[in-house]
């Protein structure tokens, strides 16, 4: 065969089976995979900003390094995936193997646990090096029997100062379209990935969410939402446990700790793109459909 011949055949092939490892990968059908160090790489590019508006921007080879607890959806399949395992391909439903639990799955859940253990478990927290900037912890919000948790990354400013999770700018917002679901603020029960505000507002390192991420898993569980919406990338690809850009898989339905979990853009980044408003409303009705909710009439 002539060497270009050769080389095109082989550059083909490697594409290929990099297509095949990475829908391997989105099925969780790779328990080989389960060994490797968890990586909550920042291959998403530093804000959220611009991981939401450039979705063609994003690394094509950003792959869900792990299962999502139960599994991606079967819609989320690349279309063109390669099927070199014909048996794999025909399966109706994708579900993660229940004898390998992810690593947030496989956290202990705590027997007869309450939101007040948790807060007082959480104490004058010194865990992480956000405690050293911070004015207040900030817990969590809402109804502790809510159908439907929202997660944001992380407090700013004036969650900071107040101590409540979104009430500054996005917070408003994030009011907004729960009102919009004809819901009020008090119905759903709001936390963050992080509880002690960045400095800057910079993106909460790998440790801090490694170190805080533990009590919003149990709050979760407290909880027992039906639905968890994540608000941005730094709650979805902590909870889904991804380095994959956000706009590959908002708007999709995973399974969660017992929840449905849908990922939908953060409220800041709708305050400087406005016009992706539209696709966060489609994120909502959809948890609106699942929760059973009319939009509200004006
Ligand atoms: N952004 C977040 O992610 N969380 C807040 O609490 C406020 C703004």
């Amino acid at each position: 065969m002539d060497p270009a011949k050769r080389a095109s055949v082989g550059t083909r092939v490697e594409e290929q089976v990099k297509d095949w490892l990475r829908y391997g990968e989105e099925l969780g059908l790779g328990p080989y995979y389960r060994d490797r160090a968890p990586s909550h790489q920042p291959s998403e590019p530093a804000s959220i900003e611009t991981a939401e508006s450039a979705p063609a921007k994003m690394a094509p080879a950003a792959v869900v390094r792990r299962a999502p607890v139960a599994a991606l959806s079967a819609a989320s399949a690349p279309k063109s995936a390669p099927s070199p395992n014909p048996a794999a391909a025909a399966a109706p439903a994708i579900v993660a193997p229940a004898s390998l639990p992810s690593l947030f799955e496989s956290i202990d859940r705590i027997v007869d646990d309450t939101l007040a253990r948790i807060r007082e478990d959480i104490g004058d927290c010194t865990r992480c090096k956000l405690h050293k900037g911070r004015t207040n912890i900030v817990f969590g919000v809402g109804n502790p029997k809510a159908e439907l948790l929202f997660v944001g990354e992380g407090p700013g400013h004036d969650e900071d100062i107040k101590g409540e999770p979104f009430v500054g700018r996005a917070g408003k917002l994030l009011t907004q379209m729960i009102e919009a679901m004809n819901l009020r603020r008090e119905d759903v029960y709001i936390a963050n990935v992080v509880k002690c505000r960045p400095p800057e507002n910079r993106l909460p390192e790998k440790d801090e969410i490694t170190t805080c991420s533990p009590f919003l898993m149990r709050q979760i569980d407290v909880i027992k939402p039906k639905v968890v919406c994540c608000l941005g990338s730094c709650a979805a690809q902590t909870l889904l446990q991804t380095t994959q850009g956000i706009s590959r898989f908002r708007g999709e339905w995973f399974d969660f700790r017992g929840a449905k979990l849908i990922a939908t853009y953060h409220p800041a980044y709708l305050l400087r793109n406005p016009p992706a408003k539209s696709e966060v409303w489609k994120d909502l009705q959809k948890v609106m459909a699942v929760l059973g909710l009319q939009p509200r009439k004006r």
